[in-house]
């Protein structure tokens, strides 16, 4: 398709510079796509630069302790995130000579990699001829194909895997996957879309029918749990308790006792004394 032409044209004058591109290793791609996972560029440019500076290389990173790995990625969210890194670089440091896998059937053997990482990884860092889809990617081929299926659902993820893949222009893969990282990014944004500016509006079908605001369908929206949450501040000798929450939501991450209230609970302080009995022991 002509517009796939255009997009790469665009990004080889508008890129946007990052440091994880003008320093291109493999280790710098795969640091940043898992920052980038959930997580907007200008949030991850700091946390990307301190982690080099902490974690220049697969063995620095394999070699730290869990707990130096999390406090640097405190603030960013999603800490599996970093714990996968951490146990995916003990991985390729003790098994794969501190080299990371340049396959994305490789790759997606490591832990939190998943499609996408491996084939941005695979087509930025290694240059393989392989298509990626992540949210902003999904929402531009929403648009240019107006794609009415329901985001997320397994058709929408058939047809715009098959869409990115039968558009990327051979040997291509890096600038063609980054200029819709981009385009997504700066233009083609969930709200507002700066077609005016974008340099493939000419084939865009939601722009032509005036819908593109109504694009990506989203998902049917998952109700939200309401959970009563309780926690206990205990001092003794002038110290106070903390545990460490288990694997899991926020896992690894230190935090006051306590815990959800179940139904079998009569009260808060029931509550506090089953959680804290269950989970510590005291
Ligand atoms: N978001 C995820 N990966 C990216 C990349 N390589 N460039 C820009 N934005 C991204």
């Amino acid at each position: 398709m002509a517009w796939a032409a255009d997009l790469l044209q665009w990004y080889h004058s508008s890129a946007r510079d990052l440091p994880w591109r003008s320093d291109l290793t493999p280790y710098r791609t795969w640091i940043s796509e898992i920052m980038l996972q959930q997580t907007q560029v200008d949030t991850v440019l700091p946390y990307f630069e301190r982690w080099m500076a902490r974690f220049p290389n697969i063995a620095a990173l394999a070699e730290a302790d869990e707990q130096d790995v999390l406090n640097l990625w405190e603030g960013l969210g999603y800490y599996s995130r970093a714990r996968n890194l951490h146990k995916a670089a003990r991985i390729v440091h003790a098994e794969l000579d501190d080299k990371l896998p340049n396959t994305p059937e490789a790759l997606e053997k490591l832990p939190g990699i998943g499609a996408y990482t491996a084939a941005a990884i695979a087509s930025i860092a290694f240059g393989k001829n392989v298509a990626t889809v992540d949210g902003n990617i999904r929402r531009v081929f929403s648009r240019i194909y107006n794609l009415t299926e329901p985001l997320r659902s397994p058709e929408s993820e058939r047809m715009i895997w098959t869409l990115a893949e039968e558009n990327l222009p051979n040997g291509e893969a890096s600038a063609y996957n980054q200029a819709l990282m981009d385009l997504g990014a700066m233009i083609c944004t969930p709200k507002s879309p700066n077609c005016d500016h974008c340099p493939i509006q000419a084939d865009c079908q939601a722009r032509a029918l005036g819908v593109q605001e109504e694009r990506p369908v989203k998902p049917p929206r998952k109700k939200t749990p309401h959970l009563t949450v309780t926690a206990a501040i205990i001092r003794r000798d002038g110290r106070v308790l903390l545990s460490k929450r288990p694997a899991g939501l926020l896992g690894g991450l230190w935090e006051f006792p306590g815990g959800t209230k179940e139904k079998s609970d009569p009260d808060l302080p029931a509550c506090l004394q089953r959680e804290i009995r269950a989970g510590l022991g005291v």
